[in-house]
């Protein structure tokens, strides 16, 4: 999967939903050292990966290392990044709720600005001092989200050429951190590479989110928030799709380019409630179907209305395109939070979350 000469990777935001995902693959097709570089917030668990290393072998445990750093601490980074001796580092770490942002704005500008700035300004004084072979290889890829580009109407798909346009503080965080990430390129020279994803869904992510929310609401007979009318449209993308994609384009992306990654699978907000209420009717049935605990609520302020992908150019270079159906892998996920119920509770205890509305506004 990577050049050889790469020995050691730096991921930040590997105790979230993604960053687990791409060091479970990571562990699984790959010889690198791992280094999880983690503030260790609300929404971090170790508990995929470490049920990974258990199922792998013993001799898989000294593959991953956790950091416990914040980015928004410059000390604790470069500590991080000289600890690690990174031949790639991979940028997760951010806060991701766009309802956390509109609560708390203040907390997306200092993670996700400032501690991109941090981790840029760390690796740059690092890459500096690398010898020439080692530049030849180092690459720093951020991951972001096709939020930045903002809202669609009922036509059109976002691409790499897309203007920026974010609209909640949260994809605005996340624009400045790509803008700081691109001129750290053009200025620096430092070798970078950008992903802009759409949503994410899959096992482990911290049920605030769509899909796990509705799930858990569903599975405890209780009412159903949908946003508005519903009809707001997300592009979904299985969380092994998104993996896949981040480490083929941390390995072969070029650098200094920026790739869109999407699941070709269009729904809207009423289509995905309605289809996890169809699982939770076979599998869980009640006594009245699932879709009667469907709330239409008060709307998010400034609520995009549609996001689509157009990953042609991911497509075109390196043949990747998404491997799990909607249908399938949305039944996979039900069944997994069914099954994890228990974490769920956990790591909602940890974050004092009791999945009450959140977002509307000041
Ligand atoms: P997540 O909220 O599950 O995990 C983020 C992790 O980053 C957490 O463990 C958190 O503790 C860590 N983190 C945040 N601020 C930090 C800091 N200052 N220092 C160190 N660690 C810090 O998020 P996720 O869904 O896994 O998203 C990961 C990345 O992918 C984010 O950058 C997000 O913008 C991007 N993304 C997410 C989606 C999605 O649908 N979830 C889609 C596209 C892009
Ligand atoms: P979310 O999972 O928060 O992702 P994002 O805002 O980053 O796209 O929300 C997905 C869509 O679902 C979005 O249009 C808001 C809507 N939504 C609801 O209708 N009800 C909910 O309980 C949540 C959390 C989101």
């Amino acid at each position: 999967m990577f050049n050889s000469k790469i020995k050691r990777i730096l991921i930040t935001g590997g105790g979230g939903f993604i960053g687990g995902e791409v060091i479970r693959l990571l562990l699984k097709e790959s010889n690198l050292q791992i280094f999880n570089l983690d503030k260790i917030g609300y929404a971090s668990d170790f508990t995929g990966i470490n049920n990974q290393i258990a199922n792998l072998g013993k001799q898989y445990e000294n593959r991953h290392k956790i950091i416990h750093a914040d980015l928004t601490n410059y000390e604790q980074t470069e500590d991080a990044i000289l600890k690690s001796d990174p031949d790639l580092i991979l940028h997760l770490a951010a806060e991701s709720h766009v309802d956390r942002s509109i609560d708390n704005p203040r907390i997306f500008i200092n993670n996700n600005i400032i501690g991109t700035y941090n981790l840029l300004e760390a690796s740059l004084k690092f890459y500096l001092n690398l010898s020439d072979e080692r530049k030849s290889f180092f690459k720093f890829h951020h991951i972001s989200t096709d939020e930045v580009f903002g809202a669609l109407g009922f036509e059109g798909k976002f691409s790499e050429t897309t203007r920026y346009d974010p609209r909640s503080p949260y994809s605005a965080s996340k624009a400045s951190s790509d803008h700081l990430v691109s001129s750290w390129y053009h200025t620096y020279g430092l070798p970078t590479v950008i992903t802009n994803c759409s949503n994410n869904y899959g096992p482990w992510q911290f049920p605030e989110k769509l899909i796990p929310n509705v799930i858990l609401k569903s599975f405890y007979n209780q009412k159903i928030p949908l946003y508005g009318d519903g009809k707001n449209v997300r592009d979904w993308l299985f969380v092994e799709d998104h993996a896949e994609a981040i480490l083929l384009i941390a390995s072969k992306g070029r650098i200094g380019e920026s790739y869109c990654i999407g699941g070709d699978s269009e729904k809207n907000n009423k289509e995905v409630v309605l289809a996890i209420c169809e699982v939770m009717d076979q599998i869980k049935p009640n006594n009245k179907p699932h879709e009667s605990l469907i709330n239409y609520v008060q709307d998010r302020p400034g609520h995009d209305f549609r996001y689509a992908i157009d990953f042609n150019k991911i497509y075109r270079e390196f043949g990747w395109r998404p491997k799990f159906s909607f249908s399938e892998s949305l039944e996979r996920t039900v069944k997994w939070y069914l099954e994890n119920l228990d974490w769920c509770e956990k790591i909602k205890n940890k974050a004092n979350y009791d999945g009450s509305r959140i977002g509307l506004k000041k």
